[in-house]
């Protein structure tokens, strides 16, 4: 466990915060897909820690972002820190995305708060082509944008109303990406329908995918089994700790019921 102190919080829309945190642990420690599971309270009401993804890092302020959209106890709570008090991290946890070899190229697909950890992978490939595919409610749910912009050489976005960019989902996007090019290898999160959607587009169009997964988590250390999701074994499945040998797991590894 760790004390991190906060270096800053900023609303990004009406309910997703960014929270910067100053460690020059995690700027050297860091991996795209990895989470922290941060203790928000003292309160009963999130007695379990909450795991968020690390989306950013940057070197020259020797800080680390955390962006989470507020949900329920746990999130209320952390939104209610202030700059200069510490909060208490596990992590980096999990395993990371596989890199895609420099000069080959790579589509991320995001859905809502599942793009957040998206933005630190494309930030650690420059030297790969990148395509990023996202998508949200409406437009007041729109967030990262530039910075989404900024680390790829192609944004597009979808919201479900159409009230910013395409109207639609992130995965007609990629349905759309894939009948023109073939990357070397799609990175998607999200929630879990448009997920078992954009594996599927990847294997029709027989490409390479990784996906990580926002199973609810208890100890996030492998000890007791609240994030297992069902992974393919043989000819049948088995149960697989999202926290321990995810989240990110290959797409064509996973049963999606
Ligand atoms: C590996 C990983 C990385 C994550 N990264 C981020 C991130 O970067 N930013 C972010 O905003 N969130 C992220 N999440 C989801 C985040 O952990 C939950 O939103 C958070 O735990 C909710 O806690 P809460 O106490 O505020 O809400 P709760 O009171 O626990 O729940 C509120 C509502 O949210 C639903 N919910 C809670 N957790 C999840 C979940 N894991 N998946 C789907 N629905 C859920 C509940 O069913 C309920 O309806 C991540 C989850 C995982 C497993
Ligand atoms: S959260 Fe406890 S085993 Fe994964």
């Amino acid at each position: 466990m760790h004390l991190e102190q906060v270096a800053g919080m900023e609303w990004l829309s009406p309910d997703v915060i960014r929270m910067v945190l100053k460690s020059e642990r995690l700027v050297s420690s860091a991996k795209p897909g990895q989470f922290l599971n941060v203790r928000c309270g003292d309160s009963y009401r999130a007695y379990l820690r909450r795991p968020i993804s690390i989306c950013d890092v940057n070197r020259e302020s020797g800080t680390a972002d955390i962006v989470f959209q507020v949900r329920g106890a746990g999130t209320e709570l952390l939104a209610g820190v202030k700059p200069g008090e510490f909060v208490d991290v596990m992590g980096p946890l999990g395993n990371p995305f596989k890199p895609v070899q420099p000069g080959g190229s790579m589509v991320v697909v995001g859905g809502g708060i599942g793009s957040f950890p998206l933005l630190l992978l494309l930030r650690t490939m420059p030297e790969v082509r990148r395509k990023a595919l996202l998508g949200f409610r409406s437009h007041e749910a729109v967030v990262l944008e530039e910075a989404f912009a900024s680390n790829s050489e192609r944004l597009e976005i979808a919201t479900d109303d159409g009230s910013h960019g395409q109207a639609g989902f992130a995965t007609n996007l990629l349905e759309r990406c894939l009948e023109q090019e073939k990357p070397d290898c799609v990175y998607v999160c999200g929630p879990l329908p448009m997920m078992k959607a954009a594996v599927g587009i990847c294997m029709h169009h027989d490409v390479a995918v990784q996906v990580s997964m926002e199973q609810r988590m208890g100890c996030g250390v492998g000890a007791c089994l609240v994030c297992a999701c069902k992974t393919r074994d043989g000819e049948g499945f088995a149960y697989t700790h999202v926290c321990r040998e995810g989240p990110v797991f290959d797409g064509r590894e996973i049963v999606f019921d």
